[in-house]
C-alpha cells in the first residue's frame, strides 16, 4: 500500500507522529508537506494528496489540519475521493468496512497523538466489506456523475 500524507501548519506534529507509525508498520508513504510551521492554506495541501489518490498513483491519503474539517471538505471536492474525518477508533474501522474511504482526515487540535495513532492504524489495516456497502458506495459515485 502506498499512502500520500500532508498537513497544514495546524497538523505538523501529528503528521510526523503518523509518519513514524507508518515507518513502524512498514507502510510506504510520501510526504507532501507542509514544510515548517508557518501559516499556510489547507486546500493547497489537500489537493495534491486527493488528486494522487483519485488518479490511482497512491492507494490512500491521510490529511491533517487543526480540526481535520477543512482538509476533509477540500479532499471531498475531488472526484473519486471518499474522505472521512475521524476522531475515534470505531469510526475508523467502520468507515473502511462500510464506506471504503480512501482518505482519512484528523485534527491535531482535537485528539492526542496516542488516539490518532490508533485511529490511523485501524483505518490503514481494515478492509472494505463490499456486499451491500458496495451498492451504497456506487450510489455515492453516481452522485458525483450527476453534478460534474
Ligand atoms: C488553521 O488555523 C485551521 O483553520 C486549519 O488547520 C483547519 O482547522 C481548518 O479546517
Amino acid at each position: 500500500m502506498k499512502v500520500a500524507i500532508a498537513s497544514d501548519h495546524g497538523g505538523v506534529n501529528l503528521r510526523k507522529e503518523i509518519m513514524n507509525l507508518m515507518d513502524e508498520l512498514g507502510i510506504e508513504y510520501e510526504d507532501f508537506g507542509c514544510e515548517g510551521t508557518g501559516s499556510v492554506d489547507y486546500p493547497d495541501y489537500a489537493l495534491p494528496v486527493a488528486e494522487r489518490v483519485a488518479s490511482g498513483e497512491f492507494d490512500r491519503g491521510i490529511l491533517i489540519c487543526g480540526t481535520g474539517i477543512g482538509m476533509s471538505i477540500a479532499a471531498n471536492k475531488v472526484k473519486g475521493i471518499r474522505c472521512a474525518l475521524v476522531h475515534d477508533v470505531f469510526s475508523a474501522k467502520a468507515t473502511r468496512q462500510h464506506n471504503d474511504t480512501n482518505v482519512l482526515a484528523m485534527g491535531e487540535r482535537v485528539i492526542g497523538p496516542g488516539l490518532a495513532r490508533e485511529i490511523a492504524q485501524a483505518w490503514l489495516t481494515t478492509e472494505f466489506e463490499g456486499g451491500r456497502h458496495q451498492r451504497r458506495v456506487i450510489k455515492i459515485t453516481d452522485i458525483e456523475g450527476k453534478y460534474r
